[in-house]
């Protein structure tokens, strides 16, 4: 499928021999002696590098860590990305001292065709989520053409995601953001019936918008995770001590009358899994009308599991954002594991996961690579299939 407004792929690109700035989204989780806990994003990117390599391009990546404000900050070095990527395509990536400077334009002035360096964490620098002019056009000196494969951050204006294209005029889309925009697209278009969305995760207040969009394009959304207690509480259920967002609660409410005006379906948990706190390692089914005072809903519950399988299996378009539960907790992870395996069993289905934390959990369901797409973004996912424009994405127009 072509891409749209006639943004180029990478694999159109003239990139023999020439400088090739890639912007990646290497932002993965690292463990307490930094090494990279989840290597997914880095792995996505690998057919764009090894395209790249095979061209013989003079490979610059570059990449945000984390939020260092602005600072050079030690712990959020990418290092430990250099490492891992160097051992996944076998060959050396050179990782610059800073983003920009006397060291990095030695270093990418010393490459040779097919060579691979690394800048160092844009966010080092303040102009990077400035968008700063001076910030992109050093940047921009440093290659012939420009390619954007983070997918995770082209809903951030940054001068790595906006600045740069806006002075590069060869440019075009890396194949994870090429993949990316073209099945999220299909969430936007004419899809399969019926669309069923499942979200989950702690917050009303991060997701809202998102619900109020997917309720003008699904069929139903089935509701778990702690913002699920705040749609339960608006319903007039006694939640005990859960995590309740009192505050969201008249936003709660609106959002279930527009959604009942609208005969859209949308499942709350009917029973969940209770105990005294977080730190409990084991839990209780109880029915949502009979949460023991003094105890916290913490996963859903298995009647609620069977009737969110069951609008799975019927459903024929899926697309899951967010935890049903505790999931880090195995105590608490049956209702997300579930929902995972439901949309993996599906062989008819579109099945789309919203990256984050959905993302990790059909990696450790073990199903990742059974549902149709998992996304490597987690809010540029989310304001996707919105319909916003990501500017990410909106650079890379030709002029
Ligand atoms: C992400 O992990 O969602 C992206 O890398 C963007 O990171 P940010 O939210 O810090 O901009």
């Amino acid at each position: 499928m072509p891409l749209p407004y006639g943004i180029r792929h990478v694999s159109e690109l003239p990139v023999e021999g020439k400088r090739v700035l890639v912007r990646v989204d290497f932002n993965v989780p690292l463990t307490k002696d930094r090494k990279v806990s989840d290597d997914a994003r880095i792995v996505a990117t690998l057919p764009t590098i090894r395209h790249l390599i095979e061209r013989g391009a003079r490979i610059v990546l570059c990449s945000h860590l984390g939020r260092p404000d602005g600072q050079v900050k030690p712990e959020y070095s990418l290092e430990p990305v250099a490492a891992r990527l160097a051992a996944l395509i076998d060959q050396d990536v050179v990782l610059t001292d800073e983003p920009v400077g006397d060291g990095a334009r030695k270093v990418v002035g010393d490459l040779r065709d097919g060579q691979v360096a690394l800048l160092e964490n844009l966010r080092f620098f303040a102009g990077e989520e400035a968008n700063d002019e001076g910030f992109a056009r050093a940047l921009a000196s440093y290659c012939d053409v420009y390619v954007n494969d983070a997918f995770g951050t082209a809903h951030r204006a940054h001068a790595s995601t906006v600045g740069v294209p806006a002075i590069v005029a060869d440019k075009g889309a890396g194949f994870v953001m090429a993949k990316e925009i073209e099945i999220l697209s299909r969430l936007l278009g004419d899809v399969d019936r019926p669309y069923l969305a499942v979200v989950g995760g702690a917050k009303v207040s991060d997701k809202i918008e998102v619900l109020d969009a997917l309720l003008t394009r699904v069929d139903g959304i089935a509701i778990g995770g702690a913002m699920a207690n705040t749609f339960l509480k608006a319903q007039g259920k006694d939640l005990a001590k859960s995590r309740v967002e009192e505050d969201k609660l008249p936003v709660a409410r609106n959002f279930l009358r527009k959604a009942s005006e609208a005969r859209k379906t949308v499942y709350l948990p009917t029973d969940v899994i209770v105990a005294d706190g977080l730190d409990a390692t084991t839990g209780t089914a109880v029915g949502i009308d009979a949460i023991p005072a003094g105890q916290m809903a913490l996963d859903i519950g298995p009647a609620t599991i069977e009737t969110y399988r069951r609008a799975i299996k019927e459903a024929r378009t899926i697309f899951w954002n967010g935890p049903m539960g505790v999931f880090e907790k195995a105590a608490f992870a049956n209702g997300t594991m579930a929902v995972a395996h439901a949309m993996a069993d599906h062989k008819l289905a579109l099945t789309v996961v919203g990256g984050g934390d959905s993302a990790a959990a059909v990696a450790k369901a073990g199903v990742a690579d059974k549902v149709t797409h998992v996304s490597t973004g987690g809010g540029a996912s989310l304001e996707f299939i919105q319909g916003l424009e990501l500017p990410g994405i909106t650079a890379l127009r030709p002029r």
